[in-house]
């Protein structure tokens, strides 16, 4: 694996690759890699000749300076993960190599999408995904994005971005599909902050939109969120949102005549988890 902190170095490495008509897929992450990350290189594999992961904790999508502060840092295991399953590149950068002096901020129109949900509970955190996602996409120019389900908002956002800056003939999302424990709690690089008792509790969200997926045509959708939000407050979460919403926008869901989707915000102790299952 070669390992690049330098985004010059890194694009002509692209460069010559592409010349050498090669296609390349790439992996963002902040780091922390578990099976879920491990996941989307694999997919990336097997279709790119060339595989990028980036690892970069992006401090500007933390509303939360705790939050950012807390994030969990194993970059030598992530490395030796990244080796293991044949990964092409890492690309390693400082926040100076990111947000050079030359960066400038702008301001992305995501619409709607940016104040649903986890838009609602983390003010200015789309803002801050695209920043650099769009500066990632800059230096790496892959033709394949990979991008776990879990993130299912983020995922909207991103595709949002790419028709933004106009980079829908050039860059395809590939979506893969969330890996859970075997208790069904989605795998997150937050779940390493979780104690033995919070990590027991933490499955409850899964079960609780599985539930909802179950019983989807047996009660109004307001009851099936109302009762999965109550369960969940009983043992302890503090709950953001329990929510039944269409795929393509995440608008309230009014009927089963289009996709949609079960997500849910909720925290225990001091780590917030998000988790999502696709209903019909
Ligand atoms: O999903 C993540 O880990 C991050 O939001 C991303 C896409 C790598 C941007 O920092």
């Amino acid at each position: 694996m070669i390992l690049f902190k330098y985004a010059n170095q890194l694009s002509s490495y692209i460069l010559q690759q592409k010349k050498d008509g090669k296609t390349i897929g790439f992996v963002p992450t902040m780091g922390a890699l578990h099976f879920g990350h491990l996941s989307l290189v694999r997919v990336s594999k097997s279709f790119d000749d060339i595989t990028v992961c980036s690892i970069f904790i992006n401090p500007t999508q933390f509303n939360n300076p705790e939050d950012l502060n807390n994030y969990p840092i194993s970059i030598e295991k992530d490395i030796e993960h990244l080796i293991s399953i044949g990964c092409d590149v890492l690309f390693l950068p400082s926040v100076d190599e990111i947000y050079t002096e030359q960066h400038i901020k702008k301001h992305y129109e995501l619409g709607v999408i940016e104040t649903r949900l986890e838009g609602h509970y983390r003010p200015g955190h789309f803002q801050g995904v695209c920043e650099v996602v769009d500066r990632l996409l800059s230096i790496v120019q892959p033709h394949n994005l990979y991008l776990g389900q879990k993130d299912f908002q983020q995922c909207i956002v991103i595709k949002k971005l790419i028709e933004l800056t106009g980079r829908n003939d050039e860059v395809k999302i590939t979506i893969v599909p969330t890996i859970r424990e075997e208790d069904g709690l989605a795998m997150s690089s937050r779940n390493l902050r979780l104690d033995k008792q919070q990590r027991e509790l933490a499955t409850s969200i899964f079960q609780e939109l599985n539930s909802i997926r179950r019983n989807l045509h047996t009660a109004s959708f307001d009851k099936l969120k109302a009762e999965a939000k109550e369960r969940l407050q009983q043992k302890g979460f503090v709950v953001d949102y329990v929510e039944i919403a269409k795929t393509k926008d995440l608008s309230p869901a009014v009927d089963t005549s289009e996709p949609l989707v079960a997500l849910a915000a909720a925290t225990t102790g001091k780590v917030r988890l998000i988790d999502n299952v696709l209903l019909n």
